[in-house]
Parts: C-alpha cells; sequence; structure tokens
C-alpha cells in the first residue's frame, strides 16, 4: 500500500509496511537521527514529532511520539522533525532552553523543542502554566527539571506577543518555523485521501495501546487505520444526546467546548489522563476496546451510561458500556465488529458529575483506582445514579448494587456509610503492583467519599464524616 505524506519539506511516497513505527522509517529510512529512540512506550517523549493534520485550509498541527504510530496512520499529513525547523539559526523555543541551560547530555532535547513547538502553534493562547503542560509527555534524566521548567516560562512570554490575526505568519517571521510551512496545505491538499474500507485487518486507533512492546509484531500484518475514515471524529449534539465517533481522542473530548460546559472540571479530569502526545493519539475506541480494569475514558462513560454503536459488514447493534466486558479483557465484540459510534445523554439540570484518579504519580500513570458518578437529586433525594470504580474488578466496574442501594435515599452521612459498605462487598480486587488489595478496597471508599464531599459540601464535609467514622 503506497503511503504518502509530508516529511519536514519532502514529499514522501513509500511502499514500507504500514505498521513500520514511525520513529524507525524517520531514523532507518530516511537517516534523521535527531528525533531519538528512548523507551520506545510513549513513556519519555524522546521521539516526539509535529503531526500537521489537513482541517480545511490550514493545517492544525500536535505533538506525537512516533515510537507509537504506525506509518499508516500517517498518510496525508505533515511530519516534523527537529531537522524541519530552522537550519541556519536556533529557533525562539531553542534559545530559551540554551540560554536556561535547560540541556545537558541531549538525548531528551529534541523532544522538549517538538513538544514546545506544538504548543506554539496551538491556537489557543499560552500561558505558563499552559506551556509546562505541553512537555508532560518528556522525560529528562539529566537536568532536574528547573531549567526546563524556566525555560518553558520564557517561551510563554514570548508567545504572549502571537499575532492572533495571522498566527503562522508570525511563527515564521519570528523563525520559530522555516518559510516551508506557508505552502504546506496547498501541498497535503494534493495527496489523494486513502478512505479505507472497513472490515479487514486488526483496527488501529492511535496505536498508543497496540504498539506498545508489540510493535516487531504488527510490522508485517493487515491493519485496518481506522483514523482514515474521513468522518471518524465528530462529537456531536443531538437534542440531549452526545454522539461521538469512536476515533475521537482523549484530548478532542478534552478541549470541547460543550462538554466543558457541561463537565466544568473536565480539563482538570482529562489532565489526569497520560500525557499531552499520547491524549493526542490515543482514542475513545481503543480505551474502551483495551477493556483495561482501570481505563481511565471507560471509567469516565461508565458513569454516563454511555451505549456503544458497533458495525460489521453494515449491520449496526447497540449495547449499554456497562453490560459489554465479560471478564478480564473480554468483551462482547463479535470477531470483525468495529466500535463505531459511543453515545450518552447529557446531564440533565438536577444532576452532578464527578471523576477521581489516585495513581502513584499525579501526572502520566495510570491509576491505581479510578472512580466515577452522576447522580441525580431533587430535595437531596438520590433519584437517579451511575456510579463506576476501575481497579477493583476484572474489568471496569459499574456498581449495581451500591446504585440500588442509593436510588430513593436521602443524601447523608450514615447513608454514605451504608453504601460504602455494600460497595465494598460487590467489588474484587486483586494485589498488583499498584497496590494489595485491601489498599485498594480502602482508596474506592475514599474516592465514594470525596464525590460527595466535591458535589454536596453543604451536606457532607470531611470534618462531619471523620467525626461520624471515629464516633
Ligand atoms: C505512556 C502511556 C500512558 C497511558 N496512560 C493512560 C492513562 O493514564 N489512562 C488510560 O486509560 N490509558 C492510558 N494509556 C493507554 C492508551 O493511551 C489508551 O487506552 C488509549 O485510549 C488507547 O487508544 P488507541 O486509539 O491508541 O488504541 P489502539 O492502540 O489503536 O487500539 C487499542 C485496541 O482497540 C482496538 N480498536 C481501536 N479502534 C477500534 C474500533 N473503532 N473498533 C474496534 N476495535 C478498535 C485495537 O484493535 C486494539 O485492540 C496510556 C498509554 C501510554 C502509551
Ligand atoms: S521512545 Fe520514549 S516515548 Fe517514544
Ligand atoms: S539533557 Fe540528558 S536526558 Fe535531558
Amino acid at each position: 500500500m503506497m503511503i504518502s505524506f509530508i516529511l519536514n519539506n519532502q514529499l514522501i511516497n513509500t511502499e514500507q509496511p504500514s505498521g513500520m513505527v514511525l520513529l524507525d522509517f524517520i531514523r532507518y529510512e530516511m537517516h534523521l537521527m535527531g528525533t531519538k529512540a528512548g523507551c520506545r512506550e510513549g513513556d519519555c517523549g524522546a521521539c516526539t514529532v509535529l503531526e500537521g493534520v489537513l482541517e480545511g485550509d490550514e493545517v492544525r498541527y500536535k505533538s506525537i511520539v512516533s515510537c507509537l504510530t504506525p506509518l499508516g496512520n500517517v498518510h496525508g499529513k505533515h511530519i516534523v522533525t527537529i531537522e524541519g525547523l530552522q537550519k541556519d539559526q536556533l529557533s525562539p523555543v531553542q534559545q530559551t532552553i540554551v540560554q536556561n541551560a535547560a540541556t545537558q547530555c541531549g538525548f531528551c532535547t529534541p523532544g522538549f523543542v517538538m513538544s514546545l513547538t506544538a504548543h506554539s502553534l496551538a491556537p489557543e493562547a499560552s500561558d505558563k502554566e499552559k506551556t509546562i503542560a505541553a512537555i508532560s509527555g518528556n522525560i529528562c534524566r539529566c537536568t532536574g527539571y528547573k531549567s526546563i521548567e524556566h525555560a518553558a516560562e520564557d517561551l510563554s512570554s514570548i508567545l504572549e506577543k502571537k499575532d492572533n490575526n495571522d498566527p503562522l505568519g508570525w511563527l515564521i517571521e519570528q523563525a520559530f518555523l522555516p518559510e516551508y510551512f506557508r505552502n504546506i496545505a496547498e501541498r497535503l491538499k494534493k495527496i489523494k485521501p486513502r478512505n479505507v474500507a472497513p472490515g479487514t485487518g486488526i483496527p488501529v486507533g492511535g496505536g498508543t495501546d497496540l504498539f506498545v512492546q508489540k510493535a516487531a509484531a504488527l510490522h508485517d500484518v493487515d491493519l485496518q487505520f481506522m483514523s482514515a475514515y474521513e468522518k471518524g471524529h465528530r462529537i456531536e449534539f443531538l437534542d440531549k444526546t452526545c454522539v461521538m465517533d469512536a476515533e475521537v481522542t482523549t484530548s478532542q473530548i478534552m478541549q470541547n467546548e460543550l462538554l466543558q460546559h457541561y463537565f466544568p472540571r473536565l480539563k482538570e479530569y482529562f489532565k489526569l489522563i497520560s500525557s499531552e502526545p499520547i491524549r493526542n493519539m490515543g482514542t475513545l475506541a481503543g480505551n474502551i476496546i483495551n477493556a483495561s480494569p482501570i481505563a481511565d475514558l471507560v471509567i469516565f462513560f461508565l458513569a454516563l451510561d454511555a451505549q456503544l454503536q458497533l458495525e460489521r459488514n453494515g449491520n449496526i447493534r447497540k449495547i449499554a458500556l456497562r453490560e459489554f466486558y465479560t471478564g478480564y479483557k473480554t468483551t462482547r465484540l463479535e470477531k470483525g465488529e468495529i466500535i463505531e459510534k459511543i453515545e450518552f445523554l447529557l446531564p440533565a439540570e438536577n444532576a452532578a458529575f464527578n471523576f477521581e484518579k489516585v495513581s502513584k504519580r499525579q501526572h502520566l500513570d495510570i491509576a491505581s483506582v479510578n472512580s466515577a458518578l452522576l447522580i441525580r437529586t431533587e430535595k437531596n433525594i438520590i433519584v437517579q445514579a451511575h456510579l463506576s470504580a476501575g481497579g477493583v474488578f476484572a474489568f471496569p466496574f459499574y456498581a449495581r448494587e451500591t446504585i440500588k442501594f442509593l436510588e430513593g435515599k436521602e443524601i447523608d452521612i450514615q447513608v454514605l456509610l451504608e453504601a460504602a459498605t455494600v460497595l465494598q462487598n460487590e467489588i474484587a480486587p486483586i494485589s498488583d503492583i499498584r497496590g494489595s488489595k485491601a489498599y485498594k478496597s480502602l482508596l474506592l471508599r475514599q474516592l465514594f467519599f470525596a464525590h460527595f464531599v466535591e458535589l454536596f459540601p453543604n451536606l457532607i464535609s470531611i470534618d462531619s464524616l471523620l467525626e461520624k467514622i471515629a464516633s
């Protein structure tokens, strides 16, 4: 299969296997050695590059990790490596790194530069917090981070002056980007889109689960690139329902303004999921099919009682997400079926939602235990609840018994204590690297209380809870 894309300033037409990872193509076919091979698991960010996607007449850039990106996913896109930035002078991103002594051995530095360049290209206004968040997927073994943080802060001050009427022109004038960036949109338009017919090969979303540790095994197999579907990335609002294409990425959900309206803390919750480049790549369908017991998006959407739309050869069936899992890493997806859409009812006015996640590190870590609650009340009586929990069962858990117990009851501390006991009795955590069975059980109890402390501060306070537990 011919894969065509622009790498820096060069049009590439290659017949290399679509399962070859971009990192290997860049380094070993194109001999561009600035992109480093570190962990090959999406963790270190040494292999970060820019991915530009044509949207109308503009190209939207984001950071991705090339070690988990199969070549088949870059067809029709613009990929930029460190060599694709200025050759004759340092860009302002590079200058701030030099001026702050934010590089030592230099192995991680191209990755940091690409993440910060992606941030410079982002449509939203820059600030210090966002600039530092942009390097959430980059690890440095040498500098101790303070100098990198200072470089990010200096960059953010420069970006405050960006001309929002012509951001690309400004970035080129200021030497963030070379001149050839002006014509990329026109050049991408000339590459014929590859609208793959559904139905053959292993489905690939962003590749952030599939290509971890298994990249070699996927090199030559038949793959079905789901992101090639032209209309695969829509988030639509129909009356009181939200319908998402299965291939929407974590970043797309996080940045959707209407969803932010319905879930005001959405950005905070999703910042706890992986890192910026992984969120830019990982899809909702991938998270659901991976079926990890701690899958964050699944926990989020279970509490919204989401429905999946499955498709095979034009036949469509629907299934509730809470009915989808049958055991550890097993689901009701049949052979040849794909997830096409996910839909859920938007929270009603008298509903409140909360998501909690505890992991060993606050950022760039998978959960020890996570949980979400959607609750609808009338005069403090719980009329409807959906409660999910990860890390406490063989698959993402929907707490049926606890929900049954809660519905119809008035929110008070005694009810919550009794509900927490029901919850403890219906879960089945196991001891593993993320904590002992007892620890996870206790953690979920605390997260369950945390939902109510967060959502109903007038009814449930930490002090009153502690007092009652002690009595
Ligand atoms: C460094 C790192 C950090 C991470 N941190 C987190 C985290 O904090 N929380 C978390 O929940 N996850 C985390 N993940 C896991 C991963 O990023 C997510 O699960 C992501 O949503 C997977 O999506 P994907 O599109 O990349 O999946 P892929 O790897 O493309 O696919 C995963 C599975 O889904 C199947 N699939 C994909 N699309 C479809 C479809 N439409 N229909 C049927 N099957 C399909 C594939 O065949 C495969 O079996 C992390 C991963 C990495 C590498
Ligand atoms: S090599 Fe570490 S993220 Fe790609
Ligand atoms: S400068 Fe050595 S790893 Fe960052």
